[in-house]
């Protein structure tokens, strides 16, 4: 038996920390491999990067997730009881009801909810000196996604929700105020989600039938008994949360257009060429760094032992970026998409594997969709400039937003 790389130092949070994004990548440069042993928040971890990590680590048999996610990142990012701690049958029942509903008509309602919000928001773009895009927008996939959801919003609490839904992807990985800005977002979004679930089971509160509040406040376990109110709170957060989250790619969508400006008449010109830049901006920009398990039987892989219960964790970002599995990684590219053969295990920005099987995000339709409804607008639909400003993006940050948010000005409707 091989013996894994290990990091000697007693324990690689600090760098962590410091190279965030990149911890796993420059870690496994420097042992030249895709694999290596250390300690984070003094729990021994492995961490995996690359296309067969990335099978062997969604190989249910192999790993699970219940007790792999850390409890800071529960208390903010994914609260307690989702689908994202569940495994088995248990974890595919529940994840059947959120691929339930993502029919290509539920996903087309949501991205023209999207373009009318976007829509009415030019008017008042039109009349503002200048616009920072990535506040615009987490305001604009809130109202959309509410309505989609069958989430009553008034508009006085447009603001509200928009900022606690934001805190809560906002604040896992970061200490101090953040994080606890995140944690108080949570316990106000899981009341007001519990309080809503109640309403529409009392029925006083009318939902579509497929909408997701509807779903969610109806759907029964394996037993046959309703969620609990806390845990249907959280899949509906589930739901309300990385919608909004998608804000962040649609601002790296337009920093994409903003760096390298020949792609946009592209874009207007060939009609799939928007699916090729989504795909690189998924792939080129950092979001989520990785994702974590727990080995749930032992195994060997490569000649390496994996023992019972140890947390490994997958790089995204790394794995994005592999110079085996993307030619100049660290370029822009949309053009490598044209040839592209379809692969659950090298594009994984949302995770990989299966919808249904494994953990693998159930919202990247919505997110290539309303994406492209960005892109749309972007390329076509308005006019704007982008005036000096600080674009740059802490790599420690996580998530990574670019310093200034994105600021247009001089907005201008066309068409
Ligand atoms: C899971 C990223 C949008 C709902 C995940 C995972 C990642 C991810 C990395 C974990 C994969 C794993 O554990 O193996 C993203 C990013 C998004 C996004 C970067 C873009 C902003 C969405 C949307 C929805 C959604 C729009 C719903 C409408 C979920 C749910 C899970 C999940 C429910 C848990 C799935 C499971 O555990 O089986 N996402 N996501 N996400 N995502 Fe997303």
């Amino acid at each position: 038996m091989r013996q894994i790389p290990a990091d000697n130092v007693p324990d690689s949070t600090l760098s962590l920390l410091f190279d965030g994004y990149e911890f796993i990548s420059k870690k496994c440069q420097k042992y030249q491999s895709d694999v290596f042993e250390t300690r984070l928040m003094l729990k021994k971890t492995i961490c995996m990067l690359g296309q067969e990590a990335c099978q062997v680590f969604y190989n249910n048999d192999l790993f699970q997730r219940e007790g792999a996610t850390p409890g800071r990142i529960q208390r903010t990012l994914f609260g307690q009881g989702g689908v994202q701690g569940m495994d088995g049958t248990a974890h595919r029942w529940r994840k059947q009801m959120f691929m339930s509903m993502m029919t290509p008509e539920s996903i087309k309602q949501l991205s023209d909810l999207v373009a009318d919000q976007w829509d009415a928001s030019i008017r008042k773009w039109e009349i503002m000196d200048s616009v920072v895009l990535f506040e615009e927008i987490k305001e604009i996939l809130c109202r959309a996604v509410c309505t989609w959801a069958g989430v009553p919003l008034a508009e006085s609490e447009v603001k509200q929700r928009t900022d606690e839904l934001s805190a809560m992807i906002d604040s896992p990985g970061a200490a101090g105020l953040r994080h606890w800005r995140g944690r108080i977002a949570r316990q106000r979004a899981e009341e007001w989600a519990g309080d809503l679930i109640e309403l529409v089971r009392f029925r006083n509160l009318e939902a579509p039938a497929e909408s997701a509040i509807n779903i969610i406040a109806w759907h029964r376990d394996l037993e046959n008994e309703l969620l609990d109110r806390q845990i249907a709170a959280v899949e509906l957060l589930n739901v309300l949360r990385p919608t909004v989250a998608a804000a962040r790619y649609v601002i790296f969508t337009a920093m994409a257009l903003h760096r390298y400006p020949e792609y946009g008449q592209r874009i207007r010109k060939e009609k799939s060429y928007d699916e090729f830049f989504v795909q690189e901006v998924r792939r080129y920009y950092p979001f989520f760094p990785f994702v974590a398990a727990r080995v749930k039987k032992e195994f060997e892989w490569k000649g390496y032992f994996f023992p019972t219960g140890r947390r490994v964790i997958l790089d995204l970002y790394g794995t994005n970026r592999d110079a085996r599995l993307w030619e100049s990684p660290d370029e822009f590219r949309p053009d490598r998409f044209e040839m592209r053969e379809e692969n659950a295990f090298d594009l994984i920005p949302q995770g990989g594997g299966d919808f249904y099987e494994n953990h693998r995000c159930p919202g990247e339709w919505i997110t290539m969709e309303i994406m492209k409804v960005a892109l749309r607008f972007f390329t076509e639909n308005m006019e704007y400039y982008v005036p000096e400003q600080d674009l740059s993006m802490d790599l420690t940050r996580v998530p990574a937003i670019p310093e200034s948010r994105f600021v247009i000005e001089g907005v201008h409707r066309k068409n």
